[in-house]
C-alpha cells in the first residue's frame, strides 16, 4: 500500500476525495493536514474531523496554516458555504474530535522520515503547509516520492482569467513544491474541469443508500447548482481527481514539462505557466495531466463509493 498524506481544506469536493481515498485498498493514510482555503482552518479542521467520522477510520488529523505563507487570505464561502461543508448537517453525533498536537508541517516531516522515501503527498487546498514544511526542513524532498496536486491549469482559471483557486490563494508556496526536486503532478482545471458528474450521476451515488453516500451527494448538491449556472453539464470533481490519479494513472493523459508559478504578475498572479504548448521549452521539472476517460472515473466513483 503506498503511504500518503492529504493535505486539504474541506471542502466539498475535499470532503467526496476524503471519502473516496478511504475506500481505496491501495492507500495507507498516515495523516490529513488541514490548510486555510475554502473557509478558515477552524473550519476545515472542523470538517476534516467530520469526514473523518464519516470514514470510519482513525486518521490523525493535524492542523496547518491559517493563513498563506506572505499574503492575505482569501477564501471561497461563495462555492463551498459559509461553513465549508456545502452548509449540509453532518447526520451523526461525533465522539472523536481529537487532533494531532503536532502543527501539519511537523507531522508532514515526521511521517516523511517515517516511510523512508515512499511517502506520497497529494495536496488538494492552498498548498501553505508544504510550503512552511520544505522551508523549515531542507532534507524533505528527499524524502518524498512524489507531490500530486489539485491545482493550477494550463489553461485559464477559475479565481480569475488566469489563476486556480488553490495556486492564487498561495503562489508562493505552491512555486516552493516545483522547485523542490520532488516529482509534482499537477492535477489542474485541464482535467478536472472533465472530471465531472450531472444531476443524475449524482443521483446514482446518493441511492446507494450509505449516509457516507448520501453525504457525498448532498455536499456537493451547491457546487452542482453553480456550475449548471454556469453552463457546465455538472459538478467538476477537482479533488477526487488527485486522489484517483496518485493510485492509478492509466486513466489518465499526462505529460512530462516544465511547471512555475508567477507570483509577481498583474493580470496573471497565481498562474501555473507550463511549456506544454510552446516552442521554448523550460526545465521539465513536473508532469501535467490534461485528460481523463471520464466514464472509467465515474465508474471508479461508484465503485469506491459502493463500499460504504
Ligand atoms: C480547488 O479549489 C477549491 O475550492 C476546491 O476544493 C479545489 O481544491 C478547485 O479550484
Ligand atoms: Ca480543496
Amino acid at each position: 500500500r503506498f503511504p500518503v498524506i492529504i493535505d486539504c481544506d474541506p471542502g466539498v469536493d475535499d470532503t467526496a476525495a476524503l471519502l473516496l481515498a478511504s475506500r481505496m485498498d491501495e492507500l495507507d493514510i498516515r495523516g490529513i493536514t488541514t490548510v486555510a482555503g475554502n473557509v478558515g482552518v477552524d473550519k476545515t479542521t472542523a470538517n476534516a474531523i467530520k469526514v473523518r467520522h464519516a470514514m470510519g477510520e482513525d486518521i490523525p488529523i493535524f492542523m496547518g496554516a491559517d493563513r498563506p505563507m506572505f499574503r492575505d487570505p482569501v477564501t471561497a464561502e461563495k462555492f463551498h458555504g459559509e461553513d465549508g461543508f456545502g452548509d449540509v448537517i453532518y447526520p451523526k453525533e461525533i465522539s472523536d474530535n481529537e487532533i494531532g498536537e503536532e502543527k501539519a508541517w511537523d507531522a508532514i516531516y515526521r511521517i516523511a522520515k517515517e516511510c523512508n522515501g515512499e511517502l506520497i503527498v497529494i495536496a488538494v487546498g492552498p498548498m501553505t503547509n508544504l510550503g512552511i514544511a520544505l522551508s523549515k526542513y531542507k532534507d524533505l524532498p528527499q524524502l518524498i516520492k512524489r507531490i500530486v496536486i489539485m491545482g493550477g491549469a494550463a489553461i485559464g482559471g477559475n479565481i480569475t482569467p488566469s489563476a486556480e483557486f488553490n495556486i492564487y490563494v498561495d503562489p508562493e508556496a505552491a512555486d516552493m513544491l516545483f522547485c523542490c526536486g520532488v516529482p509534482v503532478y499537477m492535477c489542474g482545471l485541464d482535467v478536472t474541469l472533465k472530471a465531472y458528474m450531472t444531476p443524475e450521476e449524482i443521483e446514482e451515488i446518493g441511492a446507494l443508500g450509505s449516509f457516507q453516500a448520501k453525504l457525498f451527494r448532498d455536499v456537493l448538491q451547491g457546487g452542482l447548482k453553480k456550475y449548471l449556472g454556469w453552463g457546465y453539464k455538472g459538478v467538476a470533481l477537482h479533488d477526487p481527481v488527485a486522489v484517483l490519479y496518485a493510485v492509478d494513472d492509466s486513466i489518465f493523459e499526462t505529460h512530462h514539462v516544465g511547471i512555475r508559478v508567477e507570483t509577481k504578475g498583474l493580470l496573471t498572479l497565481g498562474k501555473t505557466v507550463t511549456d506544454l504548448l510552446s516552442d521554448k521549452q523550460m526545465e521539465h521539472n513536473a508532469y501535467i495531466v490534461t485528460n481523463v476517460n471520464r466514464e472509467a472515473f465515474l465508474e471508479k466513483v461508484k465503485s469506491l463509493m459502493s463500499k460504504f
